[in-house]
């Protein structure tokens, strides 16, 4: 399957790089075609509602780095989010990407796209990953 790889560090030698490492080494392995998005080095607006793009119908009005990602969402079998716990959620790097699919939401939803979402805290217990979390994601990242 095709998997987009969108993460939301802003460290490149940090955990979450550690660890999508790992998720695209074994999805190579197991025969995938990855494409590695990190959103913490792209030039990114954040969306200012405006509805010009009609979920897809124009373009969006920032011409920046989305455009590398919509295409490789649209065909995407699964997204695969990656962020570090900031403040009991994902980052607000990968936060404005996910905002930014207002501009290709009639393109995605309802075509049975997988999401999965892999996050690091350094947090030890283990209750801090099933709280905002688990509802940030549900809410937010299920197309
Ligand atoms: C602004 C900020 C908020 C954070 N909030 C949390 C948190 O709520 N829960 C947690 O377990 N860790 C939290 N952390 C710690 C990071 O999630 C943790 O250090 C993570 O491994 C950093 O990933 P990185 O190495 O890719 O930067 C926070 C760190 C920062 C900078």
């Amino acid at each position: 399957m095709k998997i987009m790889v969108i993460t939301g560090s802003p460290h490149k030698e940090g955990t979450t790089n550690l660890l999508v490492e790992q998720f695209i080494k074994g999805a190579v392995e197991a025969g995938h075609e990855v494409f590695r998005f990190d959103s913490a080095f792209a030039r990114i607006n954040t969306c200012i509602g405006c509805d010009r793009c009609l979920t897809g119908k124009n373009d969006c009005v920032f011409k920046d780095d989305m455009f590398t990602v919509f295409p490789k969402v649209i065909e995407a079998d699964l997204i695969a989010f990656v962020t570090p716990l900031y403040y009991h959620s994902y980052s607000a790097q990968l936060k404005t990407v996910i905002d930014r699919f207002h501009g290709i939401d009639d393109l995605i939803r309802g075509t049975g796209k997988k999401a999965v979402l892999l996050a690091v805290g350094a947090n030890p217990h283990t209750w801090i990953m099933w709280t905002d979390l688990q509802q940030h994601t549900i809410q937010n990242c299920a197309i």
